[in-house]
């Protein structure tokens, strides 16, 4: 596996493989590598001649009051972890090779942005599309492979790359658990003993919904509180909890067709989100 901090090394290997023909697989990620990360590499493993990888904590993604300087880093692990999962190039630019003046635009997010992490987090998605962009540009995938854990983010690429024709297939791959169901995130690392230990309770809430949902509870409102409910059991608090129909993201009263149940968490140090995508008959 080839460790690349520069554009310029990174241009190289794009036309080398741009002339053999071969397919790339890309993986943009902002490091800490778990296996909800690594399941991503692999799938591009298998679908694609060459997997490239991206780790960058893109400031231009966090808010002021966000947790950009805490955000974990350890590039030795995730180097050796990368390369275990079949990445073929890791990218790895600092700030200033990303970024060597002050963007003189970015892209606006229109749709999607004035619910769940978007309300919450103003600017942000401007800043992951923005990122995501230039990653494409350089990179020149032909799929790049994004989890679900994050579906919001999905929904707003999958809408960027039609808006702006880039010639890339968008991969959902599903979200990857810890074993009592806890969805793996490099936030993880922030939670307390106890925290960690009752964080389960946001997948649970999640299975509440779901299972209300089956039994025929289809009014968005009772469904919501239903989550509520159990997350209230909890010692962190409820950013928000929102039922949106998938992938538009619009709020549909009496729910039908494929739904998301989604939820951001507040514990003391981190902020989780996670969600379940779910197709009423
Ligand atoms: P990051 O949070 O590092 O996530 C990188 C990719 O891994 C995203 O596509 C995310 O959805 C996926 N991922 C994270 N946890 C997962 C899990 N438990 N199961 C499956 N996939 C998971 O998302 C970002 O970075 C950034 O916004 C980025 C797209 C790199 C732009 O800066």
């Amino acid at each position: 596996m080839k460790v690349l901090k520069t554009i310029d090394l990174l241009k190289v290997e794009i036309e080398n493989i741009k002339k053999s023909n071969q397919t790339i697989g890309f993986v943009p990620t902002m490091g800490y590598l778990h296996d909800g990360h690594l399941s991503l590499m692999k799938e591009a493993r298998k679908q694609t001649d060459h997997v490239i990888a991206s780790i960058f904590v893109n400031p231009l993604q966090f808010g002021a009051n966000e947790d950009l300087d805490q955000y974990p880093r350890n590039l030795e692990r995730d180097e050796q972890l990368a390369k275990e999962a079949g990445v073929d190039i890791l990218f790895c630019p600092e700030v200033a090779e990303m970024y060597p003046f002050e963007m003189p635009m970015s892209i606006q997010v229109h749709k999607g942005t004035n619910v769940l992490c978007g309300q919450s987090r103003p600017g942000h998605f401007d800043g992951v599309a923005t990122v995501v962009m230039k990653l494409f540009n350089l990179v020149q995938p032909s799929k790049a492979y994004f989890g679900q854990k994050d579906a919001q983010q999905v929904a707003i690429i999958m809408n960027m790359v039609q808006a702006f024709n880039v010639p890339v297939e968008i991969v959902q791959c599903p979200t990857i658990r810890e074993s009592d169901g806890l969805a793996q995130s490099s936030r993880n690392v922030y939670l307390s003993e106890n925290e960690r230990a009752e964080a389960s309770i946001i997948f649970e809430s999640l299975k509440k919904a779901c299972d209300a949902i089956k039994s025929g509870i289809l009014n968005r409102k009772e469904v919501i509180q239903r989550v509520k409910e159990h997350l209230e059991n909890g010692m962190g608090e409820i950013d928000y909890v929102d039922i949106l129909t998938y992938p538009e993201l619009e709020i549909q009263e009496k729910l039908s067709g494929k739904v998301i149940v989604a939820v951001a968490y507040l514990y003391e140090k981190a902020r989780l989100i996670d969600n379940d995508i779910i197709d009423i008959e």
